[in-house]
């Protein structure tokens, strides 16, 4: 029988759990034993009494380690390379290529073929990205000292906030959605002509910077050119000082976010203005000056928040949808109640990280 462990996470401001009680309780009508770091689900409001109810056993973290074929995470525990035993299996966003001792397995869900459907259930990215799209629009309309809806009072109407979305994958798309239920004025924008599509089905306006689709593969983006991205940054320039709220989300695959929104861009929005940057990181976020979990104000009055790793903020739901992703993952794994790591299955294959000397790349990411 396959025992499955979950460990607390060790990164100081994650409050997300990888498994909820009511995954636990699934494993277990499929027979497979669960045990529960005791603490692991405080932080998402899941109590160790309700992983016992559903049929796990909650111990140390020392005995989930010492008991688990299979070790559930959200970020590379802090002791791994020195706990975890070899015939270890360890899933999780782990990043390209974790810290491991020989022997032990690892699977990471970054590296999950996103456009495959069969894979969708198991889309942790794409699950967390959901979550943290939604509260960046959350935050930016607390943020912002007006309304984000027209609103027609006694004392008379308000207009709504012009808000502007810049990146239009999954986290821009919830945020444009999220901010479209609020009330306001909704404008997206992206690189990739897909995406262009995407915002103009949510009802959303589209701005049309008229540069080139930079489309990659595997519906990303791909990098612009020096010129490309000058001319980009002149013309979100222009068309920023028109919005009340900017909210920021774009990424380029194994590269630094790319820079959006300029100090002078900044210089040019009213006073009251928001812009909240949600690729804000320690080498730098699509907004000059962001800095990760962090709210400045500019000398002009524009508010920036910095908002890194806000899935971890609505811990509940990031920590079900997750949850629910690697019970996806699990099923997809465990056809027999034994975990099969098959590299001829395309998923597999794929997620799982390469023992050191398989001669694939070395797991860096390259600009
Ligand atoms: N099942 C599926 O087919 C599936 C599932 C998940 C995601 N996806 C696709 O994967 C893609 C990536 O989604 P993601 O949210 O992880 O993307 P991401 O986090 O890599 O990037 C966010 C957005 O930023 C945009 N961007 C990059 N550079 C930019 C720039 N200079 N200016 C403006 N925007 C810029 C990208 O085009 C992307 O839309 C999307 O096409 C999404 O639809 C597909």
């Amino acid at each position: 029988m396959t025992t499955v462990g979950v460990l607390a996470e060790t990164a100081g401001r994650e409050r997300r759990v990888a498994l909820t009680p009511e995954v636990a309780g699934r494993l277990r009508k499929r027979e497979v034993d669960v045990l529960v770091e005791a603490g692991a689900g405080r932080r998402a409001w899941f109590d160790d009494i309700g992983y016992a109810d559903a049929g796990a056993t909650v111990v140390t973290r020392e005995l989930v380690y010492a008991g688990s074929d299979v070790l559930l995470c959200l970020h590379p525990p802090e002791d791994l390379a020195a706990a975890a035993r070899p015939g270890q299996l360890v899933i999780g966003l782990l990043g390209r290529a974790p810290a491991l001792a020989p022997g032990v397995r690892a699977i990471s869900l970054d590296r999950l073929p996103r456009t495959l459907s069969r894979a969708q259930a198991m889309d942790a990215l794409t699950s967390q990205a959901n979550v943290a799209g939604y509260k960046a629009a959350l935050l930016a309309a607390e943020a912002y000292p007006g309304y984000f809806p027209l609103l027609m009072t006694a004392a008379g109407t308000t207009r709504p906030a012009q808000v502007l979305v810049l990146g239009a994958g999954v986290a821009g798309l919830q945020a444009i959605a999220t901010a479209r239920r609020l009330g306001a004025q909704v404008t997206g924008y992206d690189v990739r002509a897909a995406a262009r599509g995407d915002i103009a089905s949510t009802g959303a306006a589209v701005l049309d910077l008229s540069g080139p689709a930079a489309d990659a593969e595997g519906g990303y983006a791909r990098g612009l050119t020096e010129d490309e991205a000058e001319t980009q940054l002149r013309g979100l320039a222009a068309a920023i000082p028109r919005f009340d709220v900017v909210i920021t989300t774009a990424q380029v695959p194994g590269r630094r976010a790319p820079l959006l929104v300029t100090a002078e861009a900044l210089k040019g929005m009213r006073a009251g203005s928001v812009v909240l940057d949600l690729a804000a990181a320690d080498d730098g976020g699509n907004v000059e000056g962001s800095i990760p979990d962090t709210r400045t104000v500019t000398d002009g009055g524009v508010a920036v928040i910095g908002a890194a790793n806000l899935a971890s903020t609505v811990p509940a739901a990031a920590s079900t949808a997750y949850a629910r992703n690697l019970l996806a993952l699990l099923t997809h794994l465990m056809p027999r109640g034994e975990v099969v790591l098959d590299p001829g299955d395309e998923i597999t294959d794929a997620v799982l990280v390469p023992e050191r000397g398989d001669g694939e790349d070395d797991g860096e990411d390259h600009a």
